[in-house]
């Protein structure tokens, strides 16, 4: 028997993306994988049932039973406890698992000893890059939150002479240089606008200057292990706010995406800060889902406050669904060459280091230490 790899319409709000394309049920199907897929899973990302059924899928009418036959289930966000008791014994589910906040999923994968792999814990390792799932839907929000940005923004960024005379550039600030931040500078160094970076992590400035930028130097290094930040001491923290304050205060859009994993995000712009910026100018909050870079935000929302206007867009990826879908379903793909061995069955050993790491709940127990200790003991 072929394995069977499904895929559900994904039901949260707001969410338009799909976690496979007909690009890559193809290739899928071409390997000898059968593959099934909801009606209407692809549409809010315009990819058709047609153009499934082309590639080789077959279009299932019921969400119930295009998950219960599933030996691997692709997942954009992380499966409801109802879809969890759908799923058959012994299958598996990949997707953003959010491990630190789907705990009641997590806990119902546990106790029916399924299989849940988080494309969150996939290791920052050059073997493991086609699967960063962080990284390609970072880079998507990267690009959105700098049109949001221009959009809420009442000045042009690039400068133009014309007949009429000539408008200076837009500045923009980005904060925090990872996989979000470099794509939002690009983008606004593409619509003409100056640009400023900076990050505690030094390296980034090489990245940051690379793509036309000035780096915003302190004089402080907060490289951590795997390639992501550490937290700051408080006496670093003193330092980090006074020169980030003048550089907020100039900014026409400040685009924050600040964070430390596991965490809490970091505070960077507070109310007096925003207060120290011209009308008319914009901060456009990427770390809103994880308590925020500015002490205004409130997620999902918009605040006005003193002619400054405040946005804490959530799930920016899923705005632009057609490409992050595309991006992502690769990164499942790469994955499943890893999940469906060379015979064409699922593997059962998951010594890889790849799976290894992102292996989330298995057999009736949950391998990721922080979930682990969130859920406590099974009941
Ligand atoms: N396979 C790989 O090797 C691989 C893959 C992806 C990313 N990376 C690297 O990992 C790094 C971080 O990636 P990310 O974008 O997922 O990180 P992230 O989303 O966790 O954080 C975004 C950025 O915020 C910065 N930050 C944290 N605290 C801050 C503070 N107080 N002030 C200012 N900035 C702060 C971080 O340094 C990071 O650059 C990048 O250097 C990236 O190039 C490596």
């Amino acid at each position: 028997m072929p394995v069977c790899v499904s895929v559900p319409r994904e039901t949260a709000p707001g969410e338009r993306r799909v976690a496979s394309t007909p690009e890559v049920v193809q290739r899928l199907t071409k390997a000898g994988v059968e593959v099934r897929v909801q009606s209407g899973a692809g549409s809010s990302a315009f990819y058709t049932d047609e153009a499934f059924t082309k590639a080789g899928a077959k279009i299932v009418g019921e969400r119930r039973d295009v998950i219960a036959a599933a030996d691997v289930l692709l997942k954009v966000q992380p499966p409801s406890v109802e879809e969890v008791g759908w799923m058959k014994p012994g299958a598996v589910v990949v997707g953003f698992m959010n491990p630190t906040r789907a705990l009641d999923s997590i806990a119902s994968l546990r106790d029916r000893k399924l299989t849940a792999f988080s494309m969150e814990l996939v290791p920052r390792i050059t073997r493991a890059q086609v699967m960063d799932a962080l990284s390609s839907q970072a880079n998507v929000a990267g690009y959105e939150s700098v049109l949001l940005g221009a959009e809420a923004c009442p000045k042009y960024f690039p400068m133009l002479t014309t007949a009429a005379g000539t408008v200076r550039p837009a500045k923009v600030l980005i904060m925090g240089a990872g996989v979000a931040g470099l794509q939002a500078i690009a983008t606004a160094r593409r619509l003409g606008a100056i640009v400023e970076a900076y990050d505690v992590r030094r390296e980034a400035g090489e990245q940051v200057r690379s793509l036309g930028a000035k780096f915003l130097e302190l004089q402080i290094d907060a490289k951590g292990s795997g390639g992501y930040a550490r937290e700051l001491t408080a006496e670093e923290k003193v330092k980090q706010q006074a020169l980030v304050s003048q550089a907020v205060a100039d900014a026409d859009v400040a685009i924050t995406t600040a964070n430390v994993p596991g965490r809490k995000a970091p505070r960077l712009i507070d109310k007096d800060m925003v207060g120290r910026m011209r009308p008319g100018s914009v901060i456009v909050d990427l770390a809103a889902e994880s308590g925020g870079n500015c002490e205004l935000t409130r997620p999902g929302e918009t605040v006005e406050t003193g002619g400054v206007t405040i946005l804490g867009p959530l799930n920016l990826p899923s705005r632009l669904a057609f490409h992050s879908s595309q991006l992502y379903a690769k990164n499942l793909q790469a994955f499943l060459e890893l999940l469906i061995g060379k015979d064409g069955k699922l593997v059962t050993s998951y010594a890889d280091e790849i799976l290894a790491a992102s292996v989330l709940v298995t057999n009736g127990e949950v391998r990721y230490a922080p979930t682990r200790d969130l859920l406590g003991a099974p009941k």
